[in-house]
């Protein structure tokens, strides 16, 4: 077994959450650089019938080239899905190799066609599979560096096999375990259910780190009181306010709201590095995309979100986006250049 003791992990830390088809490398990179994350996770890799080659790896995680952690410096995580435990364990021991220092397994994705091939929340229905499967790679991880690690949400319909569940990871082997504090039929549909972290915190050996459901720095007061876990993960959150992590640690209650020109200042950097490689319709969407994600935060940005909601070229957006940011903000003069070096 994997020594299970993390004397060299320091408290509290907040994680980036992994979130397929948003926080991918470039927008880990640029939250790294503003400060306040202490780990990412990436987008899952999903292993199905072979062992997928090296180019699947580095493009899940382009991070694994530089000792897996960003150009910020932040460690990244690299995560699987699936449901075959041998499988499973040869990409672990694979992700290994090609660099990665922590392994995560995604138990948690309610996706209906991942779902549908036996793979994310719908194997929190058969805890003995879930133990194969920590178990098998922890096992192929043992001559390795790396540790594993679990994502997992209450249950799937329900809780009634969340202690089983609980369990299967425990025994297996992982290090640590993110719990999304919801069914996986409560999909993203608030509350989280921060009490349900306590219990299990309680009854595991190995760390919890809470999930779900913080967007403000009170949201993550709250969340560390009434779970008692004193690492966070946030997904959605960080999302909608690149600089949630950064006013958390800076624990200075008479900082203020980022303003619309600090949140268009940071998709400009992000996007700006994205055009180097990346086509304009790319771009446009990407943009419109994060602009969604963040009019579901705190900070009021529906003017920005409706003039970029009818761009038609990302030609326009970059105008609308500027202008923005030019306006009063605070953070921005955190933010890095968007040179791509
Ligand atoms: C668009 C989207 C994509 C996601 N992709 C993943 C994923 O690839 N792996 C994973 O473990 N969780 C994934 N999640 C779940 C998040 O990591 C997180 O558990 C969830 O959003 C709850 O945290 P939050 O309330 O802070 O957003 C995803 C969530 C969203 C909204």
């Amino acid at each position: 077994m994997p020594s299970l003791t993390l004397t060299n992990i320091p408290y509290p830390r907040i994680a980036l959450a992994p979130m397929e088809g948003v926080v991918d490398s470039g927008v880990r990179r640029l939250i790294g650089e503003i400060g306040g994350v202490d780990f990412c996770v990436t987008e899952f890799l999903r292993v199905t019938t072979e062992l997928q080659p090296s180019k699947t790896f580095y493009k899940v995680s382009p991070e694994l080239l530089q000792h897996s952690k960003t150009s910020s410096g932040i460690p990244v995580h690299f995560q699987l899905l699936g449901s075959d435990p041998q499988l499973l364990a040869r990409h672990a021991i694979k992700a290994a190799q090609l660099g990665a220092n922590v392994v995560d397994l995604n138990f948690g994705c309610p996706a209906k066609l991942v779902n549908r091939h036996k793979g994310g929340a719908v194997l929190l229905q058969t805890p003995e599979l879930i133990h194969n499967i920590v178990q098998a790679c922890a096992q192929a991880l043992i001559d390795t560096p790396a540790r594993l690690t679990a994502k997992m949400r209450l249950g799937y319909e329900d809780t009634e096999l969340i202690y089983e569940n609980l369990a299967a990871i425990n025994e297996g082997g992982a290090t640590e375990l993110v719990v999304h504090a919801r069914t996986k039929t409560e999909g993203y549909k608030p509350p989280a259910h921060w009490s349900w972290l306590a219990k299990l915190r309680e009854a595991s050996r190995i760390p919890v780190i809470a999930n779900g459901e913080v967007w403000s720095v009170e949201d993550y007061d709250r969340c560390r009181e009434v779970s008692g876990c004193p690492d966070i993960m946030i997904g959605r959150g960080l999302i909608a306010d690149p600089y949630l992590a950064y006013r958390i640690k800076k624990q200075d209650p008479t900082l203020p709201l980022p303003t619309q020109a600090d949140l268009a200042a940071v998709l400009l950097v992000y996007l700006k590095r994205e055009q180097a490689h990346a086509p304009d319709k790319f771009l446009l969407s990407r943009g419109k995309q994060w602009l969604g994600m963040m009019r579901k935060g705190l900070v009021p940005i529906t003017p920005l979100f409706d003039a970029i909601k009818v761009c038609q070229s990302a030609e326009t957006m970059f105008d609308i986006l500027t202008a923005c940011s030019l306006q009063e903000g605070f953070y921005k003069a955190l933010l890095p250049s968007s040179d791509t070096e």
